[in-house]
């Protein structure tokens, strides 16, 4: 088949480590996915190629000149367009098997996968391993094969995972899903690339791989943050992985959200004209019903966190607020 020692011959040029337009493979899949990139990376290069000389030699060969004398050009000919129908249509049929093969990959999981629950929001990633901990970063074993079961809180986002070559809509109100094997222990970037507003370009996040025999024994210590560290520590640490952070800065900068240093204590002014004092329940009925007392000057965009971060994390949350009045 023409695809299959064309592949070969593609893949022995640039695979491996990262290069100048692919990121490196931390995936079992990618090395598939780029030999279909290079293959139509290496079919244009040679058209353009051949194309481009063509042109010049044309020019240069056929030129007006002294003593040259125009000829009628052909009207058909049947055995020339058979050719270049012919050889085009091949191309096509084996761009489309290297793509199929690549997608049906992509797209199909094998039976036993490790599955985690992936939830975009504006404007974080949070990620709920089996065990029901939640985390701002995707741990992973290597080696496994890992499913990703996601969703949206609000807008539309896309989870995308370059070195792994994974990217799919997250959608509100359904459910989707990608899947992976890590191949290498390390750090990988995640991005969310469907523009869903102002701080969209802030949707981090990474990918961690962990040794197969040391994942468990991560999982085990971070689930059991809560009763390891004092609650204000506790606190930091949730808003730095719940998606406070992204819009509550705690340096006194405003943000899409009022900032949360020397906020304890004071008096506010909400939208409507009312004041209240920041004490633990107003704190309170802002994670869990943000819209319902707005910051006058602040727009009602914080999406609600009942039932997805339990009454000893919001204390913890509150103790942290606290802190920063010092
Ligand atoms: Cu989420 Cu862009």
């Amino acid at each position: 088949m023409i695809s299959g020692s064309l592949r070969a011959l593609v893949a022995a040029m640039g695979a491996g480590e990262g290069t100048f337009w692919l990121p490196s493979q931390a995936s079992e899949t990618a090395a598939e996915v780029d030999a279909s990139f290079r293959l139509v990376y290496w079919i244009s290069v040679f058209f353009l190629a051949l194309i481009t000389f063509l042109l010049v030699f044309f020019i240069v060969r056929y030129r007006e000149r002294a003593g040259y004398e125009r000829q009628q050009a052909p009207e058909h000919n049947t055995p020339l367009e058979v050719f270049w129908s012919v050889i085009p249509t091949l191309i096509v049929i084996g761009l489309f098997w290297s793509g199929y093969r690549s997608y049906l990959s992509l797209a199909v999981a094998p039976q036993n996968t490790y599955e985690i629950l992936v939830t975009g929001q504006k404007w974080n990633w949070q990620f709920t391993y089996p065990n029901g901990y939640v985390d701002a970063q995707l741990h992973v074993p290597r080696d496994t094969a890992i499913k990703l079961i996601m969703s949206s809180q609000d807008v539309i986002h896309s989870f995308y995972a370059p070195n792994f070559r994974v990217k799919r809509d997250v959608i509100p109100g359904r459910y989707t899903q990608v899947w992976f094997t890590p191949l290498a222990t390390g750090e990988y970037d995640v991005f969310c690339t469907e523009y869903c507003g102002t701080s969209h370009s802030a949707m981090l996040s990474k990918i961690v791989v962990h040794e197969p025999n040391e994942f468990d024994a991560w999982l085990e210590e971070a689930s059991d943050f809560l009763t390891r560290m004092p609650p204000a520590e506790a606190g930091q640490m949730l808003y730095r992985m719940r998606g406070c952070k992204q819009c509550h800065s705690v340096d006194g900068t405003v943000g899409t959200g009022p900032t949360l240093a020397q906020l304890f204590g004071t008096s506010v002014s909400l939208v409507g004209g009312a004041t209240v004092t920041v004490e633990e329940n107003y704190l309170r009925s802002s994670i869990v019903d943000p819209q319902s007392q707005v910051v006058a000057g602040f727009e009602p965009v914080m999406p609600t966190y009942r039932g997805r971060l339990k009454d000893e994390e919001i204390s913890a949350i509150i103790e942290y607020i606290k802190t920063l009045n010092q």
